[in-house]
Formats: C-alpha cells, sequence, structure tokens
C-alpha cells in the first residue's frame, strides 16, 4: 500500500509487504525512542488526538511518537470534555480538528466510528480504537514484539504456536492481531474463552480457509501447552450491556507463575496488551510473573513507541528525512530500554 496521506482504520488493508516497511521504519527508530538522538523531522506539524474513551498507553504512546518526531499534540482525553456532549456530529468534529491538525488519532466506543470520521477528514486517520471492533497499531505493536522474541529464541512468526486467553468476544486487540496474522504461513491458534465470550466466527472461519489451524476451548491448563506465545486478555467489563454479567468470568482464567510452569514451555513468550485487571477478582495475568524473563507486557508498550514513530513517517512521507536533523540528546539519560 501507499501510506502516504492514508487512513490506517483496518489492519485488513495491509499486505504482508506493508507489515515488514511498518517494522523497518520502526528498527529505525530505536535511537531516537532509546533517547540517543533528538529528531525534528516533523517540526512545526501537529497532531490531533482524539480519544473519546479511556486510554493509558495507546493516547501516551502516539503523542510522545510525535513528540520523539519532533512535531506538537493536541488531544481530548474524553467525552464529556469535548463538544459531541452537545450534541456535535463525528462528521463536523473531524471536519473542525482536521482544519486544527496533520494526522489525528482517533479512539471512540462505537464499532465504524473512525471509518465514520477518517471519511470527513481532510487530513489522514489512524484508528487507535473503535469499540470491540479494530486496534490496527496494536496489532502491528504485538506482532513487531513477537517478530522480536521469536527471533531471540530462534523461531519465526510463520509456523508459530499462539493462545489467546480471555474476552475473545469483545477485545478488539486480538480481533487485529489475528487478522494480521492471517497474512502468515501455518499458524496454530489456541483461542481459550468462555463459551460465550468466543471469538467472532467469521474470524476463526477466514483463519481456517487460510489454512491456519484453529483450536477453540475452554480449558486454560490444556491449552497452553505448546505454545510460542500466550497473549493474555482481560475481560472488557465496558462491553458489557450487563455490567453484573462480566463478574461471571472475571477470574476464571488466570495465569500465574504456577500454572506457567506447570503448563507452559519453558520458552514460551507472555504477552498482553494492557491494561491487566489487577484487582484480586480478576488477575488475569498475575505480579508474581513480573520478574520473568519471558514476560514481553513492557517490551511490548516500549515498542509501541517506535510503531507508532513509523506510522507518522510513513504517513507524513518522512521516514528517509528523520536523521537529516538529527543530534545528540542534550540531556542526562540513563539506558531503561532492553
Ligand atoms: N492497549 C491499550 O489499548 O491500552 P490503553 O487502553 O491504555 O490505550
Amino acid at each position: 500500500m501507499d501510506f502516504r496521506g492514508a487512513h490506517i482504520i483496518s489492519v485488513k488493508q495491509f499486505e504482508r509487504a506493508d507489515v515488514d516497511q511498518v517494522f523497518q521504519v520502526a528498527d529505525n527508530m530505536e535511537p531516537y525512542a532509546h533517547r540517543e538522538k533528538v529528531s525534528k523531522v516533523l517540526d512545526g506539524a501537529i497532531l490531533g488526538n482524539m480519544f473519546f474513551e479511556p486510554s493509558t498507553r495507546t493516547r501516551v504512546s502516539f503523542g510522545c511518537a510525535f513528540n520523539l518526531l519532533g512535531g506538537d499534540v493536541r488531544e481530548t482525553t474524553d467525552v464529556k470534555t469535548s463538544s459531541i456532549t452537545k450534541g456535535e456530529s463525528l462528521y463536523d468534529t473531524a471536519r473542525v480538528i482536521s482544519g486544527y491538525s496533520d494526522v489525528i488519532v482517533m479512539r471512540h466506543p462505537q464499532v465504524g466510528s473512525v471509518a465514520e470520521f477518517a471519511k470527513a477528514s481532510r487530513v489522514p486517520v489512524i484508528n487507535g480504537g473503535d469499540g470491540p471492533n479494530e486496534h490496527p497499531s496494536q496489532a502491528l505493536l504485538d506482532l513487531y514484539t513477537i517478530k522480536k522474541e521469536l527471533h531471540s529464541r530462534q523461531r519465526a512468526i510463520d509456523g508459530m504456536h499462539i493462545a489467546m486467553v480471555g474476552d475473545l468476544k469483545h477485545g478488539r486487540t486480538v480481533h487485529s492481531l489475528s487478522q494480521l496474522l492471517f497474512l502468515y504461513k501455518d499458524i496454530k491458534f489456541t483461542l481459550i474463552s468462555p463459551e460465550e465470550l468466543r471469538m467472532p466466527t467469521e474470524i476463526v472461519a477466514e483463519l481456517k480457509a487460510a489454512g491456519h489451524v484453529v483450536i477453540e476451548t475452554d480449558d486454560m491448563e490444556t491449552g497452553l501447552h505448546d505454545n510460542d506465545t500466550v497473549y493474555l486478555t482481560r475481560i472488557q467489563e465496558e462491553r458489557f450491556t450487563n455490567k453484573l454479567e462480566a463478574d461471571i468470568y472475571r477470574g476464571r482464567f488466570r495465569l500465574n507463575q504456577a500454572i506457567y510452569t506447570r503448563n507452559c514451555q519453558p520458552n514460551t513468550v507472555i504477552m498482553h496488551p494492557l491494561p491487566r485487571d489487577s484487582r484480586e477478582d480478576a488477575n488475569e495475568l498475575d505480579n508474581d510473573l513480573n520478574q520473568h524473563p519471558n514476560l514481553a507486557i513492557f517490551r511490548q508498550t516500549d515498542n509501541g513507541v517506535l510503531v507508532r514513530m513509523a506510522l507518522f513517517a510513513l504517513i507524513l512521507d518522512v521516514a528517509d528525512k528523520v536523521d537529516l536533523s538529527a543530534k545528540p540528546v542534550g540531556w542526562y539519560t540513563e539506558s531503561r530500554f532492553e
């Protein structure tokens, strides 16, 4: 695809070569994200960071990614403080904000809302999550992390075994990641969820039609055997019409040190898009794994900055100009990246 000026709405837009291109540019961003060098390639550009649903890492990492390339960020952090509460349409909001910005990231609770917003926008729009539908930049950073983690274990994405665990019905990160993995070869998916929270049937059918193996189960301990990666998800309480229903499922599938050691291969990578629900009745990914070398959750969040910098650089067509304005950082920094 031609990234220049493109909206990024769904992982279905990508061919495998597009993913490779994003990853290659992301690799080049490392000295900037790791505070070795400073670039001003987007000096004067403005990101409209429009979040109409709660977020910590997507909103902040998109903002940091833009700042690290020298650009400025203007943002909303919820619906309550935007004029959408006064009845303003997505169309009008998009027309207005796209006059103020060079690129927009948007998160909104409704499926299809970001695509609708993008149609009215005068500048490129990146989907930061539209309800339970998609989260394409998360899928890219997840896959980038998987690639790096497996590479360090002499494995590749093609042929890998991945278990996805939890609320696979409402989890937009697993929807986007599995559809991105569709582009690779011979993946074995073990989908571990309660019967009622299974992966949407159309996604499962697409994966099977592409030749991937898909096993659906509610037996977590058996499902954890023989995987290169285990990808846990939170019960998405905010997507349930009856919030009490979420209580039925919360805490049902948990990974802790004992369960990991009993069931997983010693090299299995542990991932989670975060936030994990660390309340006692949930705790799908226990703190007792925090020091485990295979826990990749904070490498995922660090990689998110690289991938989001790459998306901005490609969309705004500066990927080959980033180094031209580079200079060493002028402040004290300590290395804190793995
Ligand atoms: N992974 C993710 O989307 O996290 P936030 O909701 O904090 O942005």
